[in-house]
């Protein structure tokens, strides 16, 4: 047992937990992902585990992705990244719904089934619902050799390297990466990207490790911020476009790990409910990428201050108008709006943690949950 102990301490490199490790990970796991499939001199993309069902893909009338918890986020960015940049309808569903629905899927579609573990129960009877149906079937997975690596007909690993915590944190920012991949490449396939925005992507996508790594130098200020918020009973959440995706995953990483009640919305929807819920105990997180809806988003941020919530947000270092009307800001370096999840995430997995370490949560093993679910 106290050899067990000490191995444990061994992995965890001086980390207090799984989770901060994994979290610190970042700009390396992001950086294993990329590696060898960024072409930078002739602004191609490599992905040599589905290179051989990429016409097919090029030709899919929709993509249909299943998942689970975070996959199942990162697969919502993947929906706006495919729509924007291959102009590929794709739907998105909860694996444990669509595997009991009459779900519509034939040959001419593609599914694609996002896990870390390459294990979860209802992914997989996903995955053999569209096989039965006719589908090609792609896999994005980070366990090498489980289940649905070796079931789908080709896919994509996400190097990120074992995570152990049971909040994902590597696994969706590498999830995410390969999307983003994928969605270039069957984009410049389709030719429905222009060859100077893929290259402008392409290249900035090869920055994100190094922007990870700006944000994790500020942690710190992160931290003592978690220090003001640790007693809210309540989080809302907000986004929008891209970062619609990752305000639901925030909110998930506060609930599964400090037990918070917390809830993610489109930033619009917040009049139609949760607008009711605010008032000064109310911390609002506005996850505010700096896009065609900044405009928008400064209006939802001025009605939760009218009902006096307490807004913290996450935006580029140069929205200066949505900095100035936060109560808290975590300024993350400007990417491009389609890559602002692989940043905002990071200023959020980090709230999370730290709320979580400050109310003695159990932080890698929170209670009732599983790091892989293999049963229904
Ligand atoms: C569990 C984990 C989550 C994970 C989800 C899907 O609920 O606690 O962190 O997102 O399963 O797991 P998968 O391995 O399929 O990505």
């Amino acid at each position: 047992h106290e050899l067990a102990m000490s191995v444990e301490e061994i992995e965890k490199r001086g980390y207090p937990h799984f989770m901060l490790k994994e979290i610190f990970e970042q700009p390396r796991a992001i950086s294993d992902c990329l590696r060898g499939r960024l072409n930078l001199e002739d602004d191609t993309i490599h992905l040599g585990g589905i290179a051989d069902q990429i016409d097919k893909l090029v030709d899919a009338d929709r993509l249909i992705i299943a998942a689970c918890g975070t996959s199942w986020h990162a697969g919502l960015v993947a929906e706006y990244l495919f729509e924007h940049l291959a102009k590929l309808p794709v739907e998105v569903e909860y694996a444990s719904e669509f595997r009991y629905r009459e779900a519509l899927i034939d040959e001419d579609d593609v599914m694609l089934v996002i896990s870390q573990s390459g294990e979860t129960a209802d992914t997989l009877a996903a995955l053999r619902t569209a096989q039965e149906r006719g589908a090609l079937s792609l896999g994005v997975c980070n366990v090498v050799g489980s289940t649905i690596a070796r079931d789908t007909d080709a896919g994509v690993y996400t190097h990120a390297g074992p995570e152990i915590g049971v909040a994902s944190t590597k696994a969706f920012t590498t999830q995410v990466s390969v999307l983003v991949m994928m969605a270039i490449l069957l984009g410049q396939k389709r030719g429905t990207i222009d060859q100077e925005y893929a290259k402008k992507l392409i290249h900035e996508l090869n920055e994100i490790p190094g922007k990870v790594e700006e944000i994790l130098e500020h942690s710190d200020s992160i931290k003592d911020m978690a220090k003001l918020f640790s007693y809210a009973p309540n989080f809302l959440y907000l986004g929008r476009t891209y970062n619609f995706p990752a305000a639901l995953e925030g909110a998930l990483k506060l609930k599964e790990i400090s037990y918070i009640h917390a809830e993610g919305y489109p930033a619009a929807e917040m009049k139609h409910g949760p607008i009711a819920l605010i008032d000064e105990m109310m911390p609002v997180v506005v996850v505010a990428a700096t896009d065609h809806t900044n405009d928008k988003m400064i209006s939802n941020i001025e009605e939760v201050k009218a009902r006096e919530g307490r807004i913290i947000s996450i935006t580029g270092e140069e929205n200066e108008e949505v900095i100035n009307l936060s109560e808290f800001s975590c300024p993350i370096p400007e990417t491009e709006d389609c890559l602002s999840p692989l940043l905002t995430a990071i200023p959020l997995q980090l709230l999370s943690y730290y709320i979580a370490v400050n109310r003695g949560c159990n932080v890698d093993q929170p209670r009732n949950l599983a790091k892989s679910v293999t049963v229904e």
